[in-house]
């Protein structure tokens, strides 16, 4: 694995394999590495000729109280894991490689931002597109590989991709869960066990939705209340429960095309979010 820290060093690299008309996967990602985003290089590893992960805590995603300083970080740890997934090429810049200066140009996200976690994180979504267009103008991959946990980004990030005519696909993973549903998060070592023990709630809750938007439901507010009913028994408090079109996360009155029910908890040091996102059939059209 080459791992480089400066865009002249990844550059070359890059077209290195270029010539060989390699196909390149990259999984980006803000490193502290878990289980997701080592699905995300499995994934990227299966698929592609070469693997390129990025690691770089975005210093323009946080907001000023938020915990860019306290973000978790283990290079070493990092470095070892990613080897192990088949990783090619690792690039972990520092901020004055990726933000040379003062930005002449900032990059404002018009849709799909302000709800779900984007509504109490002005401007995170901004940094989010800022830095990946960077990344894919650096990296130039085939494919890129989001988990869809953070489902509100890999819609984002969508669109950032339409918008701007990368010439890339974006590959988005399904949510890698415990056996008993809960959705896998670094947070999870922050619940008590009682608090680890209610949380798959947030699944069970979503799949109860799900279920009865299957058997015929299409008022929002009735999966809203089914979804609260089954949160309201966990000690935790609800932060949101959502129900939008996906990937646009416009509301809806009636349910149909593609939809996302999401949630947010939040536990005494936790917050957990979890969603599903399925098929509405129109009515009269057969469910599969
Ligand atoms: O999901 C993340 O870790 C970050 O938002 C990303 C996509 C690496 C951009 O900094």
């Amino acid at each position: 694995m080459n791992v480089v820290t400066h865009i002249h060093e990844l550059k070359e690299l890059i077209q290195q394999h270029q010539r060989k008309q390699h196909s390149i996967g990259f999984v980006p990602t803000m490193g502290f590495l878990h289980e997701g985003h080592l699905t995300l290089a499995k994934e990227a590893r299966d698929h592609n000729d070469i693997v390129v992960m990025s690691i770089f805590v975005n210093p323009l995603q946080f907001g000023p109280n938020e915990d860019f300083e306290s973000y978790p970080r283990d290079m070493n740890r990092d470095q070892r894991l990613a080897e192990e997934a088949g990783v090619d090429i690792l690039f972990t810049p520092d901020v004055k490689e990726m933000y040379q200066g003062e930005p002449s140009i900032t990059m404002t996200v018009q849709k799909r931002a302000d709800v779900l976690c984007g509504k109490k994180r002005p401007g995170h979504f901004d940094g989010v597109v800022t830095v990946l267009t960077k990344l894919f103008h650096l990296i130039e991959p085939t494919k890129v590989y989001f988990g869809l946990k953070d489902a509100q980004q890999v819609a984002v990030i969508e669109a950032l991709i339409q918008d701007f005519f990368f010439d890339l696909h974006l590959v988005a993973v399904p949510t890698v869960r415990e056996a008993d549903g809960l959705a896998k998060s670094s947070r999870n070592v922050y619940l008590s066990e009682r608090e680890r023990q209610e949380a798959p709630a947030l699944y069970k809750a979503l799949k109860q939705g799900e279920v009865a938007v299957e058997k015929g439901e299409r008022d929002p507010k009735r999966i809203y209340q089914l979804i609260e009913k089954e949160l309201l028994q966990t000690s935790g408090e609800i932060d949101y429960i959502d129900i939008y079109s996906y990937p646009e996360l416009e509301p809806l009155q009636h349910l149909t095309g593609k939809v996302i029910l999401a949630v947010a908890v939040k536990f005494s040091k936790a917050r957990l979010i979890d969603n599903v996102i399925f098929h509405v059939p129109e009515s009269g059209e057969k469910l599969v």
